[in-house]
């Protein structure tokens, strides 16, 4: 499989919203059928939902503004504190082992925002020694001065969304910023912040691999410590899927994933996920804690969370819609729907996430996130590795591992489709 799109923590559309009062902690802490022996490690993702333009390709909750003014931001933060303060009970006694700020354009708030956000949530959530702190950046919504004033608020990584360093494509992609601009972003980042990532995507509307080949060379001539790439995708209730683009076809796209994996390799970025590469110590542990199956706090307009409690996982999501979850956040009732994840989905929803990592994982981890026993996914695991699709180290032993094969990770969705639950 090529590489895809992020897995959004934020979806395009909320599922069926029930306006009764929401069941509290007491409920999630009766007897279940899970047996997990300790809960995951717990990050927090908070959603700023606005951007100066909708794209056309994005299908995330982002939605267009000609300016965010003190007071909506202010507001904002607001309801992002009611949200978390009356989330607390779910997660009592828990550290947050990473932080991301993630949107829309998140860099359309201001630092005093941000500064008050993060003091809050420290305020209510103690944070892991050498906690990493995202924030999602677009090109030309900031200066230098703005950058410092974020890592003074507590941001320690940036991301920059990128997408392109060629304008005709940015124009094509609908971007609000130029090369100029993506390049000034870049060279920020990397003089302000240890660590940060450059967003791009890649199979872009009339694109060739020698364009994408120098799009690489620009990219990695700031020797971005991560970079991710991902494979446009047209996505329902976009305008690209109203207006669809003219695409490289799949054998081009493969050319172009070939391009990317030799240099990047070449410039000392592994591949350690899907659409993820990174130098050493740079990996990025927010992503890293989705696809190992840790839980997550998701704060702010349509954010997804997953929670879990001693023998059941909790998902939950926000209200969508920026102006009905400023009113419900402020009044505590920020979740707009929650469901207990069924017993017989959870081997397909850690192997979704799991089966992304390039090195694989052990297979107690899987015990250890979703309460099940191994048994639960022995039988798909054998199917796996009889076509080829994983490797399986140590079976029967404490130390046994999982991992995709070349030909697993290039055929990830047949992979994981092997864990469906029967119907
Ligand atoms: C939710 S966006 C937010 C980042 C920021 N607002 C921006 O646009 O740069 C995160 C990343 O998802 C990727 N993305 C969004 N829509 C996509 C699509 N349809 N296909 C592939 N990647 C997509 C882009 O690379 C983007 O940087
Ligand atoms: S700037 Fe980012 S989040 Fe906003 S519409 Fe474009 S891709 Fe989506």
């Amino acid at each position: 499989m090529s590489p895809s799109r992020p897995l959004p923590p934020v979806l395009a559309a909320a599922p069926g919203v029930a306006d009764t009062p929401l069941p509290g902690p007491e409920h999630f802490l009766r007897p279940g059928t899970l047996r997990l022996p300790a809960p995951p490690p717990l990050a927090l993702y908070v959603h700023l939902p606005w951007c100066l333009k909708k794209c056309p390709y994005c299908d995330f909750n982002s939605h267009a503004t000609a300016g965010l003014d003190a007071a909506t931001q202010g507001r904002y933060v607001d309801a992002l504190v009611a949200d978390l303060e009356a989330s607390l009970p779910l997660v009592w006694g828990r550290r947050v082992a990473s932080v991301f700020i993630g949107g829309g354009t998140p860099s359309l708030f201001e630092p005093e925002a941000i500064d008050r956000l993060l003091a809050a949530v420290r305020a209510r959530l103690p944070l892991e020694p050498g906690c990493e702190v995202t924030l999602e950046a677009n090109p030309g919504t900031f200066e230098r001065e703005r950058f410092l004033a974020f890592r003074g608020a507590g941001v320690t990584r940036l991301s920059i969304g990128v997408q392109s360093f060629d304008d005709a494509a940015l124009a094509r992609l609908g971007r609000v910023h130029d090369v100029a601009q993506a390049r000034a972003a870049v060279a920020e980042a990397a003089e302000a912040f240890d660590t940060w990532n450059l967003d791009l995507m890649y199979a872009l509307p009339g694109q060739t691999p020698a364009q994408l080949a120098a799009e690489l060379d620009t990219a990695l001539a700031f020797a971005p410590p991560h970079l991710s790439i991902y494979h446009l995708t047209i996505e329902p209730n976009t305008l690209f899927a109203v207006q669809p683009p003219e695409l490289p076809d799949d054998d081009t796209a493969s050319e172009m994933l070939d391009l990317i994996a030799e240099r990047t390799a070449a410039a000392g970025l592994a591949r350690y996920e899907v659409s993820a590469f990174a130098r050493d110590g740079h990996r990025c542990a927010h992503n890293l804690n989705y696809w190992g199956f840790g839980d997550y706090l998701g704060i702010g307009a349509g954010a997804h969370g997953k929670l879990s409690f001693p023998e059941r996982v909790l998902r939950q999501v926000r209200w969508r819609e920026p102006a009905a979850y400023l009113a419900r956040a402020l009044e505590g009732r920020a979740v707009s729907n929650q469901h207990e994840v069924a017993r017989a989905e959870l081997p397909l929803e850690f192997m979704m996430n799991a089966l992304r990592l390039k090195d694989g994982f052990p297979l107690r981890l899987f015990a250890e996130r979703t309460g099940l026993p191994p048994s639960a996914v022995l039988a798909p695991l054998q199917r796996a590795r009889e076509r080829g699709l994983i490797v399986w180290r140590d079976e029967g032993t404490a130390d046994e591992w999982v991992q995709p094969t070349p030909r697993g990770f290039d055929f990830l969705s047949d992979l994981t489709a092997l864990f469906t639950p029967a119907r």
